[in-house]
């Protein structure tokens, strides 16, 4: 197809956004056996958990010793999600290539998820970053809900470029662009790009499709064709954040693969491999997960 990249980078969020929201505990053992899959499928970059309140995501608690036991293959670059400083320090001790920082456009989604203004975040993250950067790691800015917030509704771009030109201000080297609920559509897609890209350019921008109502495929394509090279998504469809009801998982990184190698782009990730990690974390969940690719394999 005419206008599309060549080449496209995943990172694997399933074992950070994918297990998050479950109820289900996965053993420690199970996530670090699943991660080791993950990482044998040629993706090059995947967030293994998360160092936040433990209160607040029950499911990651272990994330300090899932860092120390992953077997690390040196093609991929592993990052985890970090509020404070505090979770700073727990991930270098625990082993991090990329940190990624995590605040919202909208004000009450922040409050309800890291339980402060905007504002007042600013401050806290910069010092994260600043402290991150010292210590040679990549930090990814991830912005929630830049379409649509489950709690203030649309959100207008310009005021998710506000966010986005603080993070990088303040260090970040790259931006993830966060559809936390899932119900943007390509023409949001589009609105939100013509802002941002006339600020940073398409290397700094990830986008990250939450595919509550399916779009997320639809909005992958239309970001392709503005140039975008980077984008997540988790195995499975597994996901979302406890602190945005209503939003269903990540976009399957099946159907992303599914899509991207039948346009005719490279990722390097072998799809029977993601299918096989797919294939063991819908088994240890013990429920099916929300993937068409997982249901049509089981089919053949
Ligand atoms: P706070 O409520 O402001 O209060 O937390 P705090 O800083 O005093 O901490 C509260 C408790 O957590 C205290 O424990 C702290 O010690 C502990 P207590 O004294 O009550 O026993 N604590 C920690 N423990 C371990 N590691 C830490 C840490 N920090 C504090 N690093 C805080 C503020 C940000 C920590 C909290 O609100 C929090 O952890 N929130 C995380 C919520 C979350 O993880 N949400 C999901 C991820 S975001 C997402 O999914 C969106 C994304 O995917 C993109 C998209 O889809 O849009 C990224
Ligand atoms: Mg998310």
């Amino acid at each position: 197809m005419r206008n599309l990249p060549s080449e496209v980078i995943i990172k694997e969020v399933g074992p950070r956004d994918g297990l998050q929201n479950e109820k289900q505990w996965i053993s420690t053992e199970n996530k670090i056996a699943w991660i080791n899959m993950l990482s044998n499928t040629g993706v090059k970059e995947i967030e293994y958990s998360s160092f936040v309140s433990p209160q607040m995501i029950p499911a990651l608690s272990d994330a300090r010793e899932v860092g120390r036991r992953i077997k690390r293959n040196p093609n991929v670059s592993y990052s985890a999600l970090v509020p404070n400083i505090r979770g700073l320090e727990y991930a270098l001790e625990a082993g991090i290539d990329g940190a990624s920082v995590f605040m919202s456009a909208s004000e009450t989604h922040n409050q309800k998820n890291i339980n402060k203004t905007v504002e007042s975040t600013y401050p806290i993250l910069e010092e994260v970053i600043k402290e991150a950067k010292q210590a040679g790691k990549n930090v990814t800015g991830y912005v929630s809900t830049v379409f649509d917030c489950p709690y203030e509704g649309r959100i207008q771009p310009d005021k998710v470029l506000k966010v986005c030109e603080h993070l990088i201000n303040a260090g970040a080297d790259d931006i993830s662009l966060g559809d936390t609920i899932g119900t943007a559509v390509p023409s949001q897609v589009e609105q939100l790009l013509e802002v941002i890209m006339k600020e940073f350019p398409k290397e700094k921008l990830i986008l990250h499709f939450h595919d509550t109502r399916g779009m997320a495929i639809a909005n992958i394509m239309t970001a392709l064709h503005y140039g975008i090279t980077r984008f997540d998504s988790t195995v499975g469809g597994l996901g979302g954040c406890p602190y945005a009801p209503g939003a269903a998982g990540n976009v399957d990184t099946n159907d992303v693969l599914y899509l991207l190698h039948g346009v005719g782009i490279h990722t390097g990730i072998s799809e029977r491999k993601m299918q096989d990690a797919g294939l063991y974390i819908q088994s240890e969940l013990g429920k099916k997960l929300p993937s068409r690719s997982l249901a049509y394999i089981s089919n053949l």
